[in-house]
Formats: C-alpha cells, sequence, structure tokens
C-alpha cells in the first residue's frame, strides 16, 4: 500500500506542544507496526496569520486536501483578540472544516476508571461513563447567512442566521443512527423544538431515520435539560446528536464529566472518512509554552485518525491500550494529578506512552 499521507497542524497556545508528543507516538507506532507515513507540517490559526497574514494560507488549504488524516492541535489566543474578525485564528479552523467537508464531529467522552476521582462529579455518578457527542460542524448558526453586526436606528445590532437544510440534517443523523448501532443502540437528539423552527424539522427528521434503524431507540431531549441531565446522570446516555452550537456547548461539559477536558479526543469527518483529529481543549494560552500541558487528548485522537481514516483499528488499540497503561503506572500531568501526586511534564507523558506502546 502507498504511503498515507498524514498533515500536522500544531497551531497556536499549547498546541506545538502536544501536537509534538502525538507525532512521537506516530514515530513509535510506525516502528512497531510497520507503517509506512508521509508527515507534512503546516501553519494554522494566529501562527499562520503571524507568518503570511491569513488563518488559513492556502498551502495550509492544499496540504489539507491532499491529506488522509490532519492532526490538529489547538489555535486562537489573547494575542489575536484584536485582529479583525475574518482574520482571527478560529476562522482558520472554521473554514478548513468547511472547505474539507468535516461535518461529523465525533466527540467521545469516556471516563478512565484511573481517574474517577478527578471528576467534579461523584464518582457513582460518573464511574463508567462511555457517552459520544456527534456534533453538525459544518453548518447551523455557525455559517448561517446573513450575519453580521449592522447600525440602524442610531445603535448597533448583530445577527446570526440559524438554518439547516433537510439534507443536513439527513447525514448528520445518519452518521449518529450508524454509530449507535455499533454501540448500545440508544441515541438522543437534542433540540430547542419547542422554540426554534429549525430543530422543529431536525425532530422531524431524526424520527424519519428512526425507521431505517428500528433496533435503534431514539429519544428527543431540549437542550436544557440535556445540558441538566449531563451532570445529574450522564450514564442515560449512550449516542447524542445535535446541530454545531448545542454540540459545541455539550461537548464541553461532557468532557469535564471525565475530570479533565485534557483527556478529550475528537474527529471530524467527511462523506468518505477522511478526517481532521484535534483535541476537544483549546490552546489553554495561560500554560503555553511551560511544557506542562496534557498530550493525552490528542495522542488519543492520533488512536482515532488510525481508526476512522488510516484503517488501522489494530494501530489504534495498541495506543489507547498504551494511554491506559501509563494511567495505571501513575503518570499524570497537572491536570489530572490527584492531591500528593507528583506531575508530569508534556514530553515526560509522551515518553511513556511511548514506552508502553514499545512494550518496554
Ligand atoms: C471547538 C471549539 C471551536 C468551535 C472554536 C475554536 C471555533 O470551541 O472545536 O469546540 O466552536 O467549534
Ligand atoms: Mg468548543
Amino acid at each position: 500500500m502507498s504511503a498515507r499521507r498524514l498533515l500536522v497542524l500544531p497551531g497556536d497556545g499549547i498546541g506545538p506542544e502536544i501536537v509534538d508528543e502525538a507525532v512521537k507516538v506516530l514515530d513509535a507506532a510506525a516502528t512497531a507496526f510497520e507503517l509506512d507515513f508521509e508527515l507534512e507540517r503546516r501553519l494554522v490559526g494566529g501562527a499562520a496569520y503571524d507568518a503570511a497574514g491569513d488563518p488559513l494560507p492556502e498551502d495550509t488549504l492544499e496540504a489539507a486536501r491532499a491529506a488522509d488524516a490532519i492532526i490538529f492541535g489547538s489555535i486562537g489566543g489573547p494575542r489575536w483578540d484584536d485582529v479583525e474578525r475574518d482574520k482571527r485564528p478560529e476562522r482558520g479552523l472554521l473554514r478548513l472544516r468547511s472547505e474539507l467537508g468535516l461535518f461529523a464531529n465525533l466527540r467521545p467522552a469516556m471516563l478512565f476508571p484511573q481517574l474517577a476521582g478527578a471528576s467534579s462529579l461523584k464518582a457513582e455518578v460518573v464511574s463508567g461513563l462511555d457517552i459520544l457527542i456527534v456534533r453538525e460542524l459544518t453548518g447551523g448558526i455557525y455559517f448561517g447567512e446573513p450575519r453580521g453586526i449592522r447600525e440602524e436606528n442610531g445603535e448597533r445590532s448583530a445577527y446570526n442566521t440559524y438554518v439547516y437544510s433537510e439534507s443536513e440534517m439527513r447525514r448528520i443523523g445518519r452518521v449518529a443512527f450508524d454509530l449507535a448501532m455499533k454501540r448500545d443502540k440508544r441515541l438522543c437528539s437534542v433540540d430547542k423544538a419547542n422554540v426554534l423552527e429549525v430543530t422543529e424539522l431536525w425532530r422531524e427528521i431524526m424520527d424519519e431515520l428512526a425507521a431505517d434503524y428500528p433496533e435503534v431507540e431514539l429519544t428527543h431531549m431540549y437542550v436544557d435539560n440535556a445540558a441538566m441531565q449531563l451532570v445529574r446522570d450522564p450514564r442515560q446516555f449512550d449516542v447524542l446528536v445535535t446541530g454545531n452550537l448545542f454540540g459545541d456547548i455539550l461537548s464541553d461539559e461532557a468532557a469535564m464529566l471525565t475530570g479533565s477536558i485534557g483527556m478529550l479526543p475528537s474527529a471530524s469527518l467527511d462523506q468518505s472518512g477522511r478526517g481532521l483529529y484535534e483535541p476537544c481543549h483549546g490552546s489553554a494560552p495561560d500554560i503555553a509554552g511551560q511544557g506542562v500541558a496534557n498530550p493525552l487528548a490528542t495522542i488519543l485522537s492520533l488512536a482515532m485518525a488510525m481508526r476512522y481514516s488510516l484503517n488501522q483499528p489494530d494501530v489504534a488499540q495498541a495506543i489507547e491500550a498504551a494511554v491506559e497503561a501509563a494511567l495505571d503506572s501513575g503518570a499524570r500531568t497537572a491536570d489530572i494529578a490527584g492531591a500528593g501526586e507528583a506531575p508530569l511534564a508534556t514530553s515526560a507523558m509522551g515518553d511513556r506512552v511511548v514506552s508502553f506502546l514499545q512494550g518496554d
């Protein structure tokens, strides 16, 4: 088989530090499993804006189009707060998602038993937690037109448009039903159908799709209730499917149930399975450059890339097992260290995972 093309986009803040650890793990996996990879690196976000005046320069977009999978760090930071709206780092990521058609965002929230104590919820509420949020990623209010800030009657007003076409709803719905079939066959669709027409139609489409998946138990929940249920009794959920904005919010909430957002990977997939893989957390400018960030979400994102885009489920499993083994061995970065546990540096955590991957 010809070499698979992997593009690495470190981005800003802690992005470069955590991505370096994922690349370390990739190199070790490539040796252990005799994988053939071509690795490229490009700028994105604020780093790309600083270098080229554009958070998604053309050569980055081209390399992204050519890649089988993209490993993405994180973007943004207060440094670019005053940059004009269209050139902000976040716009680079949003454009990348949109240009590549990465409409299906998979955000698993699993509790590693080793970290039960790190959750802000009681261990008995979260132990064994394993949920998957399927977030629509290229539509909804994030992308709806018209949008803007205008001057009207002597004051400014601002507006965004919340819009989904039936086909957009159907394709994300199918992804969620298909994933539910591979799991516990329970799907909860999250909407605000009591207020918003968009989600009234969303509900109707999900009900329609359910006819094709008689084994899946479909339920509907309003987003405010879902936010509450996630902290009240998160294990009632298996797969959740929702739109772009609600998914953004609920996935941060779900991430925190597991103790640290520093543990959670994500996949953003197109229709054919090509994907961008990134940690759910942001660029954490407060700790950037200190070498203390948790690289595990990015390493686990690499595992997802192996599974969903690179057709290497064994490698995915091996990476996940190495992360578990590192946690079992007591390896903790500062975000997941309990009282009295000495935190490891970012690179030391990466080394620990690599050593378990190599079977040391
Ligand atoms: C996320 C992030 C992004 C989003 C930002 C950085 C644009 O919060 O991936 O969840 O809102 O989608
Ligand atoms: Mg977010």
